[in-house]
């Protein structure tokens, strides 16, 4: 029986993956490192550190910043993307994410937040939807990043459910492959998202009926 839904944050219940992507960017290009979103798609699901470390070996200058200097990077990137933040309102939900938190509220079933950024209490806050989650998990509760599934078996540990009676929702491939190793079944949200269990265009389509055929396709 279906007993939680576990959603990401960036790119699912907002499209905050986008500031990311502009922030990441403006601090690179001050390096003289330029990348595009194909490449972000590789940071999305990654935390902050990791995200620096993927930029650098990607223009090539891993290993030339000391971690003081990467810790300035990281903070320089972070106030960037908390200024860009305060362009969040209630309408900036994506498409379809505010009806189906409703419907699974409805249905009884609990919903959990499993994000890796330190900035998503915040966000949540800003949305003014952050009393639609009976737990949430941020980086600041975890050891290790996505793909490793901690963050979604914290998620479930906190909403007392075990990962077979749960979905998880992502927009990454990180965050996909998270799940399917935590043992729960994966809705991936965009394209090239193949290992997800079931993979959806948008968000518009994340419907509790669509969740509830797909997890009875899942127990037949
Ligand atoms: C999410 C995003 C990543 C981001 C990470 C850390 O997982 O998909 O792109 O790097 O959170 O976010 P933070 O707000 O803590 O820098
Ligand atoms: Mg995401």
């Amino acid at each position: 029986m279906l007993k939680a839904v576990i959603f990401d944050l960036d790119g699912v219940i907002t499209d905050t993956a986008h500031l990311h992507f502009l922030a990441w960017r403006s601090v690179a290009q001050e390096m003289g490192i330029t990348f595009d979103e194909a490449f972000n798609e590789q940071l999305k699901g990654i935390s902050r550190m990791d995200s620096l470390l993927r930029i650098l070996r990607h223009g090539g200058k891993e290993g030339m910043f000391s971690d003081k200097q990467c810790l300035a990077l990281a903070s320089k990137k972070n106030e960037r993307y908390v200024q860009s933040l305060a362009s969040l309102t209630q309408q900036s939900v994506l498409p379809g994410i505010g009806k189906v938190l409703a419907e699974i509220r409805a249905a009884n079933v609990k919903i959990g937040l499993a994000s890796v950024s330190l900035n998503a209490p915040k966000i949540l806050h800003a949305l003014g939807i952050h009393q639609a989650f009976d737990y949430c998990v941020d980086a600041s509760r975890i050891v290790c990043s996505k793909p490793d599934p901690e963050i979604f078996l914290t998620a479930c540990a906190g909403l007392h459910v075990h990962p077979e009676q749960a979905i998880g929702i992502e927009d990454a491939v990180a965050g996909v492959e998270a799940i399917n190793a935590a043992g729960m079944l994966s809705v991936g949200i965009g394209a090239d998202l193949k290992h997800a269990g079931l993979q959806l265009h948008s968000t518009r389509e994340l419907t509790w009926k669509c969740l509830t055929d797909f997890w009875a396709s899942r127990s037949e």
